[in-house]
């Protein structure tokens, strides 16, 4: 009986997709009950590869029509490249969920937690805390651009980096309201205006005029080469880290491997104005080398669902959420093997929940 209802579609996709994403349903149907909201989820079989292996293509042709109403989509992974081509599972679901629903936001927490060792010497639980955001549509991954005499010694290749006024404050916007609303209200900004020195200064120009709107926030920037020296050197300074789509590309791979295991890491491709849902996923791909035995790690598409609470403003529930995988995460028998544990995926579940449940 309560008013707020989301309703969302759970995509779990192939391979460990499929074991991972119900563990994260369970996790959410344990904190409604809790928080007192209420979601509505329907289950999709399609953008995955048994159902192109039946069709012929990864989704149905009214997809958008049917997903465009939804609060969110939370997602496993997409991938079975025994049957289907990479680029063809990729670009015939997760690809056109960005696209068609301008997810221009690619945020990526990098939190080291209880129970996972660093690669980094010396770093412990609360030691790196902090989150990237990628612009997910336009900048260096454009479509300008061509290839001319191809084949003969005056081969040329062109590709132009477009950054659009409209695509590049939107994502700044995002950035400086996130980090307004987070308590260290600090902001990175990765550059290269020395080497690339005509988008990227103006890159920088939209960060200072983007800046002026949130004075409580402190910022600076960095090279890119510099900043992806101090992720490793010095990842305590980071709070809210922004890059066009190629430099937050390779910092949302460096900042979670940074913090261990891509078992653990979550993702959101964000509209922050909703006019289209978000989605919310994993970090990791459908791991068919492990897909079927029920020994994968659960908690990246936990937290992933943890996101998905936060974009829809539970935050209370999201938060909880953390501090159950915290728990169960500082103790070994509720860890999976990828960490050193025993657990399985449903036992490793099952300890989010009862720690959920405990708190
Ligand atoms: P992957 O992330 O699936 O696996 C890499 C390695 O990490 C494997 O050894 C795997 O066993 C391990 N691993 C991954 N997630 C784990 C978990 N939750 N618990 C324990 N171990 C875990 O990446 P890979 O092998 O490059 O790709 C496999 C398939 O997944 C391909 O078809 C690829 O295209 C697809 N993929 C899909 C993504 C998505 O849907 N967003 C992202 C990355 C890959
Ligand atoms: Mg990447």
């Amino acid at each position: 009986n309560s008013n707020r209802v989301y309703t969302i579609a759970s995509i779990p996709g192939d391979g460990i997709g499929v074991e991972v994403t119900p563990a994260a349903e369970r996790v959410l149907e344990a904190t409604q009950k809790r928080f007192g909201f209420r979601l509505d989820v329907e289950a999709v079989d399609y953008a995955s590869c048994d159902y192109y292996t039946k069709h012929g293509r990864m989704m149905p042709e009214d997809w958008k029509k049917r997903l465009e109403g939804k609060d969110a989509l939370l997602f496993g992974a997409v991938g079975w490249p025994d049957t289907v081509p990479d680029h063809i599972s990729l670009w015939g679901s997760l690809v056109q969920f960005r696209r068609e629903f301008d997810q221009y936001v690619s945020l990526r927490p990098v939190r080291l937690m209880p129970g996972v060792r660093s690669p980094l010497a010396d770093r412990v639980h609360g030691d790196i805390d902090f989150v990237v955001v990628r612009e997910n549509t336009e900048g260096e991954y454009s479509q300008v651009g061509g290839r001319m005499f191809a084949g003969t010694d005056r081969e040329t290749v062109l590709q132009e980096t477009v950054l659009t006024r409209t695509g590049t404050d939107r994502i700044l916007r995002y950035a400086f309201e996130l980090a307004n609303g987070r308590p260290r209200k600090h902001l990175t900004s990765a550059t290269k205006s020395n080497g690339i020195a005509i988008s990227m200064p103006y890159w920088d120009e939209r960060v200072e005029a983007m800046a002026q709107h949130y004075p409580e926030v402190s910022w600076n920037k960095f090279h890119i080469d510099n900043l992806a020296a101090q992720f490793v050197l010095n990842p305590s300074q980071f709070d809210v880290v922004v890059g066009s789509n190629l430099f937050g590309d390779i910092l949302s791979d460096l900042g979670p491997a940074c913090t261990g295991t891509i078992g653990i890491a979550p993702s959101g491709n964000i509209d922050p104005e909703r006019r289209f849902p978000s989605l919310f996923e994993p970090v990791h791909g459908s791991a068919p080398d492990i897909a079927g035995k029920g020994i994968a790690n659960p908690i990246g598409a936990i937290w992933a669902a943890s996101m998905m609470l936060d974009h829809l403003g539970e935050s209370d529930a999201a938060a909880a959420i953390m501090r159950a995988v915290e728990t169960s995460l500082s103790d070994e028998r509720s860890r999976t093997r990828d960490l050193g544990g025993k657990a399985d995926c449903a036992g490793c579940a099952d300890a989010v929940i009862d720690a959920l449940n405990a708190a």
